[in-house]
């Protein structure tokens, strides 16, 4: 762990744990060794947000469109999510930890569903990292959902509403978006809550990803200057004097 680092910025993380897939053929393995090895990565990374003062995880591990994916492979994802609930159960009690999903687990067999909703309720007034797990999820239909109970309730569609009917809504607005696995891309991930947040793309593959470059990269986006469409604190004096001095402000 970076000495005595915590993050003052990046309160809510969120992470795309891709390239499994890629990175077992890669070494001539079928693609669903690479997400056993990937679902090894994620306690380590869940540790050390918390221990770096991060408030909320979002984590995706199942998206709307990976439902097309070979039966194997969907079955492989339900079968490591459940080790995993089983697992870090006592983990996730034992520090305080609130562990929520949002999407749609309705396909999970019916003993992970009640594993899923067993372990938010029994952490559900936990007062520490807030952990989230995106399954069988989407930020389109997240939104569209948000929209839609508005408009049933009948009321005002403000951007204030729609946040508040987030399926998560006090988790917030994501900081800091990060992606494993080499590609440039969103894919549907939080879409709303992630308009503002800093984006940052690494090369490693997920079942590489390790705590040490999690902590680096919590440490490099920290001190970037989050502008927010603002122009810098820094530069606004500066560039109103040139501007002045050059009468460009005399029209
Ligand atoms: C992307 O890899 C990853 C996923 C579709 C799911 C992420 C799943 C895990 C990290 C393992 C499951 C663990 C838990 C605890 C739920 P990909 O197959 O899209 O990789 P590729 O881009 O190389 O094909």
């Amino acid at each position: 762990m970076i000495e005595a680092f915590k993050v003052k910025q990046c309160k809510h993380v969120a992470i795309i744990m891709d390239g499994n897939g890629r990175w077992a053929q890669s070494r001539a393995h079928r693609r669903v060794w690479g997400h056993v090895r990937g679902s090894g990565i994620v306690s380590d990374i869940v540790e050390s947000a918390d221990d770096m003062g991060v408030d909320s995880l979002t984590l995706y591990a199942f998206s709307t469109e990976n439902w097309s994916r070979p039966a194997i492979e969907v079955k492989t994802l339900f079968k490591l999510f459940k080790k995993f609930l089983i697992k870090e159960r006592p983990r996730i009690l034992k520090n305080n930890i609130r562990f929520r999903i949002i999407g749609d687990i309705s396909k999970l067999p019916q003993g992970t569903q009640d594993l899923v909703r067993e372990l938010e309720r029994e952490s559900g007034l936990n007062t520490g990292l807030n952990l989230t797990f995106a399954f069988g999820y989407g930020g389109r239909s997240e939104i569209t959902s948000a929209v839609q109970r508005l408009v049933v309730n009948g009321e005002e569609i403000t951007e204030e509403n729609i946040s508040k009917n987030m399926f998560a809504p006090d988790i917030g607005d994501v900081d800091l978006l990060i992606r494993t696995g080499g590609d440039h891309r969103i894919s549907n991930f939080l879409l709303w809550q992630a308009a503002y947040a800093e984006l940052f793309f690494t090369d490693t593959m997920w079942p590489e990803f390790s705590r040490e470059e999690f902590e680096s990269i919590l440490y490099q986006v920290d001190n970037r200057e989050r502008r927010f469409g603002c122009v810098s604190k820094t530069l606004t004096l500066n560039e109103s004097q040139i501007l002045a001095q050059e009468n460009l402000l005399s029209f």
